[in-house]
């Protein structure tokens, strides 16, 4: 492995659970490829662009050269393509990916580069490597809470499979923090499973 993309997503900082054990998943996977680079991208501290007008017009017309509304969309698909592994750390919110995540995807799922629409279905352009994603929520959504609170909506972890695979990328495994907010007790087991999780890897 020679490149690692590593993004990450909260605005918590140093204090992100998502980006504690995320850090520590890079570690390890530097660990195992001595010398990988790593390209390090918070989006949180710089929010990829809104689409706008030009972007939207530009994504249909011809790609053969792309247009200054495109540059930033083909750095960060470049950025992509030049990775081995994507690690991605980002917070539940509110059932989904947080807007700054979703602005980042706007711009690398994109018609006639990363994915091509055909009669069969959209078809991914990227050759496919390991996903891993970093997921830390107040609450439970892969099943009930401990005390038997029905699950949250989950529109977070089928969708990052579905744009992924849109693109190419199918080789996706979750880590999950869950609870993290519920106390101390429940982060520590939350903790101590994406630890495990991370050894298995
Ligand atoms: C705007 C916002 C929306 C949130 N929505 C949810 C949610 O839908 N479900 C949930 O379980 N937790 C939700 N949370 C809690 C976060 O997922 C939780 O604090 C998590 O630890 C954030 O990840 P981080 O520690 O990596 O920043 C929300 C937090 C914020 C700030």
């Amino acid at each position: 492995m020679k490149t690692i993309l590593y993004i990450s997503c909260s605005p918590r900082g140093a204090a992100s659970h998502s980006r504690i054990i995320a850090d520590e998943l890079v570690d390890r996977l530097l660990s195992r490829h001595p010398g990988a680079e790593m390209i390090r991208r918070d989006l949180a501290a710089n929010p990829p662009s809104f689409v706008d007008t030009a972007f939207s017009a530009a994504i249909l017309g011809p790609q053969s050269a792309p247009p200054p509304a495109l540059e930033e969309s083909e750095t960060l698909i470049r950025e992509l393509e030049s990775c081995d592994a994507l690690v991605l750390a980002t917070p539940m919110h509110n059932y989904g990916v947080p807007a700054v995540l979703k602005a980042w995807i706007d711009q690398i799922v994109r018609i006639h580069r990363s994915f091509r629409s055909t009669p069969e279905g959209k078809i991914g352009v990227l050759t496919d490597r390991p996903v891993h994603v970093v997921v830390a929520s107040g609450g439970w959504f892969s099943g009930p809470s401990p005390t038997g609170t029905p699950p949250q909506p989950d529109f977070l972890t089928q969708y990052l499979r579905a744009v992924f695979a849109t693109i190419g990328l199918r080789d996706i495994a979750f880590i999950t923090l869950e609870g993290v907010t519920r106390g101390p007790d429940i982060a520590a087991k939350a903790y101590a499973a994406a630890r495990q999780r991370i050894a298995e890897l």
